[in-house]
């Protein structure tokens, strides 16, 4: 199992690769999910790449990252537990990126695949709709990685979340992360930005995700990822099984929430 005190982790993307965690008493911080790294490097999307709705963030990063060869040449040393996010634009991207990776990987607790990033062309939502196909990918990703905890992030597009859980546990996976944001629309000054969907809007969706797959499969982990603002946010996640509480869009509107949110988690999680 993936012992993390407490059971908080900063959401990859927002928690970059540590800039916030300047910001934060690292007691507090189970571990820090690194942004998604691909094979090659990439510059993300043109500006404008974020805005906020009345209750929401929409952004369209695109997934700028420095590439895998680049970060396995420079891991970043971290004060916290750090789990790798790794993701593709192929199936074989992925299974590069992952052989690439187990390099480094005795430098990581677990690894998160980005199986649902909307914003890139092909990524993860493409490879998850072709179910036969998603299950032979994660089947090889675990040969290549034997001995990592592993960890499949799901968003609601493209797939039921039970449906990917149950492929998840079949496979010899260890968690998922649910769920990743969503695809929306937002004007900002009369110009459209198409993008994904994170915060408050997010949480009623993420809950019901959370709980429809802890319920069918209790012993997978589960991180919980979508709309944690608040310590009452904290413990709805806690109520429908959520093992691990992520935090992140709110990092950008108060990363001192984190430090709420775990000190929280060690009075009633140890
Ligand atoms: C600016 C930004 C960048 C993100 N980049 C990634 C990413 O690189 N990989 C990933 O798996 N999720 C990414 N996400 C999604 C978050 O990890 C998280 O799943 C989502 O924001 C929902 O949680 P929240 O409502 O607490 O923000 C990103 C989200 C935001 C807002």
């Amino acid at each position: 199992m993936l012992e993390l005190k407490p059971p908080l982790v900063l959401l990859s993307g927002p928690a970059g690769f540590g800039e916030y965690l300047k910001l934060i008493d690292h007691r507090y911080v189970g571990g820090i999910i690194l942004k998604t790294v691909t094979l090659n490097p990439k510059e993300g999307n043109s500006t404008p790449r974020m805005a906020d709705g009345d209750f929401y963030v929409i952004n369209r990063i695109g997934l700028e990252n420095p590439g895998i060869h680049e970060f396995v040449e420079n891991v970043p040393e971290l004060p916290v537990p750090m789990i790798a996010s790794l993701g593709g634009d192929s199936f074989e991207e992925y299974l590069e990126v992952a052989r690439t990776f187990k390099k480094v990987s005795d430098k990581f607790c677990a690894v998160e695949f980005n199986f649902s990033c909307p914003n890139v062309k092909e990524g993860g939502l493409s490879i998850i709709k072709d179910r036969k196909r998603w299950k032979t990918l994660i089947v090889e990703i675990r040969k290549i990685l034997p001995d990592s905890f592993l960890i499949a992030k799901i968003g609601i597009e493209g797939i039921f979340v039970e449906e990917a859980a149950e492929i998840v546990v079949d496979t010899g996976w260890n968690g998922i992360t649910l769920v990743n944001t969503v695809r929306g629309l937002h004007f900002e000054k009369g110009s459209m930005i198409l993008g994904g969907l994170s915060g408050p809007l997010l949480k009623p969706i993420a809950l019901r995700a959370v709980y429809e797959v802890k319920r069918r499969f209790p012993k997978l982990l589960v991180i919980a990822s979508g709309g944690v603002y608040s310590m009452k946010d904290a413990k709805e996640f806690l109520n429908v099984g959520a093992d691990v509480i992520g935090v992140g869009s709110a990092l950008f509107k108060d990363p001192g929430i984190v430090e709420e949110i775990g000190k929280y988690l060690m009075e009633v999680k140890g």
